[in-house]
Order: structure tokens, then sequence, then C-alpha cells
């Protein structure tokens, strides 16, 4: 599954950012679609918050209106690179999200949008440990991720996004239930909203 233009949403952001552009209008546009996550959090001014899977910064210039410490973490240099141009008040930290080099209880919120559909269920339990390990208690973990519709009309155009932009990975992601991870994990507060005919999901959750 998946397409060259898989490797070119990639290799040239432009594409990514109109993709992402587009799959926003259905919430609302760019700015309410990075909100959806943070909606109806109190955060202490000054909190930590890291950006797990940051790529080129997309969500971190949202959060860095929150807190002025922000962290973005990601794999790709590639992406940090532009990540770094994007929103340079914010700090980066190559590394793969399931082996973190924070302290345990370093972080107040943990964001992390559109990355866990990337993940094989054996990669996304252990990120999701490692995110309860290196959150503060009380501390916040929200997402942002693909969801199976529950409006059929929202079918086509996801199966056709998934089909030309994604693997196997996100086919997995719809069907898995993340709210019962987050609680084998040790979660609690779990909450999930739906958006865009159900083909998004948003999860706020409490370590
Ligand atoms: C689809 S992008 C999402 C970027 C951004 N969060 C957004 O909202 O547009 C997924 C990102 O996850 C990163 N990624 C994938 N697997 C990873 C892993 N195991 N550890 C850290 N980052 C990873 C990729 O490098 C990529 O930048």
């Amino acid at each position: 599954m998946a397409t060259f233009l898989r490797t070119w949403s990639y290799r040239f952001p432009q594409l990514y950012n109109s993709i992402s552009f587009l799959a926003s209008l259905s919430v609302g546009g760019e700015k309410r679609f990075h909100f959806l996550p943070l909606e109806g959090l109190s955060l202490p001014s000054e909190c930590k918050i890291l950006d797990l899977c940051c790529g080129g910064g997309q969500a971190t210039e949202y959060l860095v209106q929150l807190s002025p410490s922000v962290t973005g973490l990601d794999a790709s240099s590639v992406s940090l690179k532009r990540a770094v141009e994007r929103v340079p008040t914010a700090q980066y930290v190559e590394s793969l999200a399931e082996h973190m080099p924070f302290s345990q209880d370093t972080f107040e919120l943990v964001h992390t949008s559109v990355a866990l559909h990337e993940m094989d269920s054996t990669q996304l339990e252990q990120i999701l440990r490692e995110v309860y390990r290196v959150l503060a208690p009380g501390g916040q973990f929200v997402l942002l991720d693909l969801h199976r519709p529950t409006n059929p009309l929202f079918w086509p155009p996801l199966a056709l996004f998934m089909l030309l932009f994604e693997t196997k990975t996100a086919w997995q992601l719809i069907n898995t239930d993340l709210s019962q991870i987050l609680k084998s994990v040790g979660f609690r507060e779990i909450q999930q909203k739906l958006h865009a005919g159900g083909s998004l999901q948003v999860i706020q959750s409490r370590k």
C-alpha cells in the first residue's frame, strides 16, 4: 500500500503542508485542527511541553503559544531542520519516540498529532509506555490521529488518502482501540472526541 506520493510528501514540504491544509478544512482550518487536542486544558504558563513526532513543527507552532518551554522530538533530522526554521523558539531532540532521552516525570504535557498511525502495534505500545514514563504525575497526554469514520460519507476521502499516502500501520490504527491501550498503560481520565465524521480522533488523558 501507499504510493510514491508518500515519499514525495516527506521530500517536498509544500505537498505535505497542502495535504494537511486540505485535511484541516474538515474541522474548520489549520488553527482549529491544531488546537483540537488542547481544547479545555488548563496548563501552568511555564509548563514543560513535549511535541512528540513533531515533524516540521506544524503543531509546535501552536504549542509555543502556550508555554516558553516546548521541546519537539522526531526521528528524522530532515524534519527537525524544517521545524527549527519554522519554530526557532522551541528546543529539538532527534530520537526515536520509543526510547526517549528524558528522565521520568519531565513534562506536564505531551502532545502528538498525526504520527501514531505510522507505528506498528509493538512500537505503539512502547511509545505510550514511554510517554507515561516521561510525564510528571498528573501530567496530560493529548493526541490527534486518524479514526474509523462513523459517517459513511467520510470513508471515500479517508480511504483514498490512506491508499495514496499511508501504509498498513494506518489501517491498523483505525482498527485499534487507543483508549484501551492507554488504560492498560496506566493513564486515567481518558476522553475521546471524534471529528470530521469520525475520521479524526482526539484523546486527552492524564498520568
Ligand atoms: C505525519 S508526520 C506528523 C508531523 C506533525 N506532528 C504534524 O502534526 O504534522 C509523522 C512524524 O513522525 C515521525 N516519526 C515516525 N516514527 C517515529 C519514531 N519511531 N520516533 C520518532 N519520530 C517518528 C516522522 O519522522 C514524522 O516526522
